[in-house]
């Protein structure tokens, strides 16, 4: 998407054809600054800790990260403790898993000494797939937001409010969530978005704030608690938020906060919609809440807080009393029961395993043969 009117994806193969090209996350919104990783060690800092993040990017990140472990060790035991170290910097997104699976298959089968090519080959394909499964999820997302417009007769504009940071900076392109908006404001259909700040790391405010900005997309960013109140007010016309994990029934794991959205989007009858590429559900689960592993971080980013001052200073400071335990957890659970449908790359499903298998059915003849 665009920056500064220039176009930029979230991960990149350099020049020199080995380092990997990313952008510091944690800098945003008030610097840009890119880095480049060319160790496993530093692809795996990077997603630990959130240089880059969101759940397709975390799975690319950890393509190419396997791809940098292979230049250093491509033996079995190589490719066995890059697995390894990836699978070990965050729980949540199965992205993360689904990555380093997918380069497990092709990287085991060849001769170490074919390992590096092949690994880079594959990363650099799971990135364009991502691209091109966010366009799909844009293009199955589209009508939603074009129905919502003709509901208001075409006039005003669609409120659409999102949670956390599911754009293209949480992808390699286009983004989950945000990919229906920005097809729709390409297409004139006048919108603005409600942005949940997403305490405590605050991606709602930092990131996808600073992206719809980059990209013209009119926003307002609110505090995450305001989301009640404007749906009680017929000031959102649609939720759409992204997902870390999906299970085949249709629960959804993502940035702590939606659930309390989706209660509050049920009781206002305001559509509330998750988009997600495939590689986000977890065909082996049935039950979110009880299954899926949420993410516990430090208390340190309850209890402080950064930011730029006004002298352009950048500042952490505190906002808790000193003694005072804080506990973090990053990611809730919303039962498929709150969630209007699933927007996939091939469509929009009902958040039911039935909905989920009518899009993708050869993961039922898979799990069959399991
Ligand atoms: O902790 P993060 O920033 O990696 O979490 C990302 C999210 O939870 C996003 O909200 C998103 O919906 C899932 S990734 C498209």
């Amino acid at each position: 998407m665009l920056v500064s009117g220039r176009a930029m994806r979230t991960i990149w193969l350099e020049d020199d054809g080995a380092g990997v090209g990313i952008i510091d996350q944690t800098l945003l919104p008030h610097e840009l600054v890119t880095l480049k990783l060319t160790k496993l060690d530093e692809a795996a800092h990077a997603i630990r800790s959130m240089q880059v993040r969101g759940a397709p990017l975390i799975g690319a990140a950890a393509a190419y990260g396997m791809a940098l472990g292979m230049r250093e060790d491509a033996s079995d035991a190589g490719v066995e403790s890059a697995s390894k170290a990836l699978l070990a910097t965050r729980p949540t997104a199965v992205n993360l898993r689904w990555a380093i699976e997918d380069m497990r298959r092709i990287l085991l089968p060849l001769a170490p000494m074919a390992r590096a090519d092949a690994a880079y080959r594959r990363a650099a394909e799971i990135c364009d797939e991502d691209v091109a499964i966010n366009r799909g999820i844009a293009a199955a997302g589209l009508p939603l937001i074009e129905t919502a417009w003709a509901r208001k007769g075409r006039q005003g504009r669609v409120n659409i409010l999102t949670h956390c940071n599911a754009g293209w900076l949480a992808t390699v392109d286009w983004g989950t969530a945000l990919a229906p908006i920005y097809l729709a404001h390409e297409r004139k259909i006048p919108l603005h978005v409600w942005v949940d700040e997403t305490r405590p790391r605050n991606q709602g405010a930092s990131l996808t704030a600073w992206e719809l900005g980059q990209h013209g997309v009119p926003h307002t960013v609110i505090a995450d608690n305001a989301g009640g109140h404007l749906m009680q007010h017929a000031q959102v016309d649609l939720c759409i938020v992204g997902t870390d994990r999906t299970t085949a029934s249709g629960d959804v794991a993502n940035k702590v906060g939606t659930y309390l959205k989706a209660l509050a989007a049920y009781d206002n009858n305001v559509p509330f919609y998750v988009a997600l590429p495939s590689p986000t559900i977890d065909w082996t689960l049935d039950d979110g809440v009880k299954q899926i592993p949420i993410e516990e971080r430090d208390a340190t980013e309850v209890t402080h807080i950064a930011g730029r001052a006004d002298n352009g200073a950048t500042m952490r400071v505190r906002l808790t009393p000193e003694h005072s335990p804080a506990a973090n957890y990053a990611f809730d659970v919303t039962p498929a029961r709150l969630v209007t449908g699933l927007i996939t790359e091939r469509g929009v499903a009902k958040a039911s395993r039935a909905g989920l298998l009518a899009l993708f059915p050869e993961m039922k003849e898979k799990r069959a043969g399991e």
